[in-house]
């Protein structure tokens, strides 16, 4: 099996764990202290990711969100895993959560995919290959205006202030009310890349949560960047970002005022 098939296998298998557990599996506990939660679904899926990983690609650094960095030296390729995005959904019953797995290469997704259970719905992208849902083309949408435009705007309050979050929304509110947070970050950023959204900004990201998702929009003809229009890097611990296509993403980092 070659890596495109391999990945989205473990991703697709670790979905199954996800559906098959939906609903009988609520209990939860805290991570140090942070707000944030794993249930044992989430260390399942990043178990049979991982082991999947060693039997295949064995010398292979890993850095997942459960387990944290294995192996990492700067010159390799890295799987970043997030085993289960969008867990307090999960707990909760509320049906919106995917796996994230992604190859990153000094910093930048070459390949990535994410996978949705619930809808049986694959998104993939390799860097220069396209990116497809179910195996069909997506592209990302081409509205080109704020107004009336379905954006979600996300933060952890742990990590960045929830002023400046409060502040784009009353910018944005100016041009539109279609804000959604659905509560899977990777599952967000998907949904930009098909082109169901039209733009997502969120703060206090993790490498994870993100790895997958940027190499789809790019791919499908987006833009994933920082707040200034800068790549975003994903060996930083908490990545701020906003992903649109190029039209929305400029008027984006330009109406709001971030651009100097
Ligand atoms: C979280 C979700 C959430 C986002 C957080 C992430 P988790 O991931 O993607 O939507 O706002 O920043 O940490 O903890 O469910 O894997
Ligand atoms: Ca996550
Ligand atoms: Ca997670």
């Amino acid at each position: 099996m070659g890596l495109d098939e391999f990945i989205q296998s473990a991703a697709r298998d670790a979905g199954r764990i996800q559906k098959d557990a939906f609903g009988t599996s609520y209990a939860w506990r805290e991570k140090s202290g942070r707000g944030d939660i794993v249930t044992e679904v989430d260390e399942a899926c990043e178990k049979l990711i991982i082991d999947r990983i060693r039997r295949d690609y064995p010398d292979d650094p890993i850095l997942s969100e459960e387990a944290g960095a294995i192996g990492i030296e700067e010159d390799r390729p890295v799987w970043v895993i997030d085993p289960l995005d969008g867990t307090r959904n999960y707990a909760l019953g509320i049906p919106c959560f995917c796996v994230s797995i992604a190859v990153v290469r000094q910093g930048v997704p070459e390949v990535g995919a994410i996978y949705d259970p619930i809808h049986d719905e694959m998104f993939f992208a390799r860097r220069g290959g396209g990116a497809f849902l179910n195996g069909e083309p997506m592209r990302v949408s081409d509205w080109d205006t704020l107004e009336d435009a379905m954006i979600s705007v996300a933060w952890v309050r742990s990590k960045v202030h929830s002023a400046r979050y409060l502040r784009i929304i009353e910018r944005l509110s100016k041009h539109t009310s279609y804000f959604r947070r659905i509560g899977s970050a990777a599952l967000v950023a998907a949904y930009v890349a098909c082109g169901r959204f039209h733009a997502y900004l969120q703060g206090g990201l993790h490498p994870w949560d993100i790895a997958a998702a940027a190499v789809l929009v790019e791919e499908a003809g987006g833009l994933i960047t920082d707040f200034e229009g800068h790549p975003i890097d994903l060996r930083h611990p908490s990545i701020e970002m906003v992903t649109a296509n190029p039209e929305l993403h400029a008027m984006l980092l330009d109406q709001v005022g971030w651009r100097k």
